[in-house]
């Protein structure tokens, strides 16, 4: 459903530097999949979801929906991602404009992308909004009349209504209380029930909440994937040191703390000076000198199916 092959968005900076916030990234998600993707602040997420909706162009690389080449999309073509891809932010308060009724919120898109007018629109906005748990008496108010809560909850309903194909929420809970976030994770979970066809890429830092909702999982560092799988394989037995790294620094009770955690060390190095070789042989507790440093991992398929970018995934050293 959504196919990303060797990616990379660069942004030059005044400076002269350039940014590479997305470096050669490869990911596939079948349809009716979530996948999370996961990884440190600055690591790249929002620039890849944002660069599948064409939010932001890409340096080079295939970006593919479907059958839509997004980064040669024009015109026609536009419209139509725009109607098959959409995007929920991670703060809704920014996402509505304060001077629309909630109605026209999700209305507008339906009218600037089909053919929807009269009864049939209003019939198709109220189900919508009634859909994700907002009644009638809610439909006419203004953004600033709603919870958090309710807001991320028309921003659904909105980019729902559309009927997309394939939906990339970035952080969708984390501007809002710890109490709202729970509820808008029922809300999106009961997703997979409504609608088993849709295909989801799911961008968060809470791997607990990407455990709840995702079957697969890719972990990115600094604008690459270096480890991607199912999420179970995944999470009870990561392979690379950065996922278990990242694994390791999630708060649990003392009693389930395995002795054999690292901790995650340092800051991430700038974008802007990827390291050469492995980028995280900076922060790696068991890189190798002169290899590490110098010669790029390569992907290894594991058995499980599962992808990691490492020299010593299994278990050997490079040749
Ligand atoms: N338009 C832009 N111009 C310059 N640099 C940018 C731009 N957009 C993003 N960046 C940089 O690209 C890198 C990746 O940013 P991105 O927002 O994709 O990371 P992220 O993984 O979503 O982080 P966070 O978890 O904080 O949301 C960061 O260093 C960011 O500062
Ligand atoms: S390639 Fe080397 S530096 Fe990179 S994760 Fe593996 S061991 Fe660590
Ligand atoms: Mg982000």
């Amino acid at each position: 459903m959504l196919e990303i092959e060797n990616l990379k968005v660069h942004f030059p900076l005044p400076s002269g530097q350039t940014v590479r916030a997305v470096d050669g990234l490869t990911l596939k998600i079948a349809p009716g999949e979530t996948m999370g993707l996961v990884g440190e602040s600055g690591s790249g997420k929002s620039t890849v979801g944002k660069a599948a909706l064409r939010l932001v162009d890409s340096t080079s690389g295939v970006i593919r929906i479907g059958d839509l080449d997004v980064t040669k999309a024009r015109g026609r073509q536009m419209r139509k991602l725009r109607s098959r891809a959409q995007m929920v932010f991670q703060d809704p308060h920014s996402s509505l404009n304060p001077r629309m009724t909630i109605r026209r919120a999700v209305a507008e898109g339906l009218i600037l992308n089909t053919s929807l007018r009269g009864k049939a629109l209003r019939d198709k906005v109220a189900e919508m909004l009634e859909a994700m748990g907002l009644p009638a008496q809610f439909h006419d108010r203004f953004p600033h009349e709603l919870s958090g809560g309710q807001k991320q909850r028309v921003c659904i309903a909105r980019a729902l209504a559309l009927d997309p194909e394939l939906l990339v929420l970035d952080e969708p809970t984390s501007a809002l209380d710890v109490s709202v976030q729970a509820q808008i994770l029922r809300v999106l979970r009961s997703l997979h029930e409504a609608r088993p066809e849709l295909t989801q890429l799911f961008i968060s830092h809470n791997l607990a909440v990407v455990r709840f909702l995702c079957q697969s999982v890719a972990v990115m560092y600094l604008g690459r994937i270096v480890e991607m799988g199912p999420v179970d394989r995944v999470f009870d037995a990561p392979s690379h040191p950065y996922t278990k790294a990242l694994l390791s620094a999630v708060p649990v009770p003392e009693a389930t703390r395995r002795p054999d955690r690292i901790r995650l060390q340092g800051d991430i190095p700038s974008p802007t000076a990827l390291p050469t070789g492995c980028a995280f042989h900076t922060r790696c507790p068991i890189a190798k000198k002169d290899v590490c440093n110098v010669q790029e991992p390569p992907r290894i398929e594991l058995q499980d199916g599962r992808l990691v970018r490492c020299h010593f995934a299994l278990g050997s050293a490079p040749e």
